[in-house]
């Protein structure tokens, strides 16, 4: 399964994800980690993406799209994909189903997690990473057992620094002006199905798996 999860920031791409992909046996190529990877390890990326990142604005399009293909084909993508961040912009959809056509692994989902702005706003300043292994937590919808230490391997967890109000805000406002359009452009092309977001993470689980059981590709 080749799919594509679209949503505003904290619509919980990653989290669903995470769990879809370890479930399915499926990579899961979040731009934003990898974006973030690439900061940390202070490559020829990272040092240009740091800045954008930051300011909450987008990386260009062609260093993104460059990224994400290599990505793409150094994987192993027999049992398929969930691309998380990616595309963001109409330009890197083009692109991106050009290339997979010639690699004849065409995307066979979209899909697009509807969320309010006042819940993503909540999530993101309540989100908490694992320093170590990148678990994901929210201090009160999925607190970790204890306070600012990972359930998984007792790593420091830290605030993202794009997670601050302002960032946030910037965030929101980028997804509204360049992102969202996707919408329009995948379900035009058929494929794009919409969950609500805005429920607790089980529940949009359900949804998810629910959608993936109708279309007869994965069995529970
Ligand atoms: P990226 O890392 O992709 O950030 P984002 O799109 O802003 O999305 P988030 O990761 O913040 O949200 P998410 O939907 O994954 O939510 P999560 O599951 O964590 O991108 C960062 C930056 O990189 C961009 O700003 C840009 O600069 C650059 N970039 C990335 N891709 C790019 C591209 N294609 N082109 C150009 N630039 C690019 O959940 C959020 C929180 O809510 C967590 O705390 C979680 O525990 C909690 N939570 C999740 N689901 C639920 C739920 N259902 N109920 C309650 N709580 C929940
Ligand atoms: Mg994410
Ligand atoms: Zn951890």
């Amino acid at each position: 399964m080749r799919m594509v999860f679209l949503g505003p920031p904290g619509a919980g791409k990653g989290t669903q994800a995470v769990m879809l992909s370890e479930r399915l046996g499926i990579l899961h190529l979040s731009t934003g980690d990898i974006l973030r990877e690439n900061v940390k390890q202070g490559t020829g990326i990272g040092k240009k993406a740091r800045s954008f990142m930051e300011k909450g604005e987008l990386v260009p399009d062609d260093m993104v799209i460059e990224m994400m293909l290599e990505t793409i084909k150094k994987g192993n993508k027999d049992k398929g994909f969930v691309l998380d961040g990616f595309p963001r912009t109409v330009y890197q959809a083009k692109k991106l189903d050009a290339a997979l056509q010639k690699l004849n692994l065409p995307i066979e989902m979209v899909v697009y997690f509807k969320t309010s702005t006042d819940i993503v706003i909540f999530r993101l300043t309540g989100r908490r990473l694992c320093r170590d292994c990148g678990a994901n937590y929210h201090i009160i919808n999925m607190p970790p057992k204890k306070e600012g230490l990972c359930d998984k391997c007792g790593g420091g967890l830290y605030r993202r620094k794009d997670d601050s109000e302002e960032t946030i805000k910037k965030r929101l406002e980028v997804y509204n002006n360049q992102t969202e359009g996707l919408i329009g452009y995948y379900r035009e092309k058929g494929g794009l199905k919409e969950i609500s977001g805005d429920l607790d993470a089980g529940m949009v689980y359900e949804e998810l798996f629910g959608i993936l059981n109708d279309r007869n590709k994965v069995r529970k």
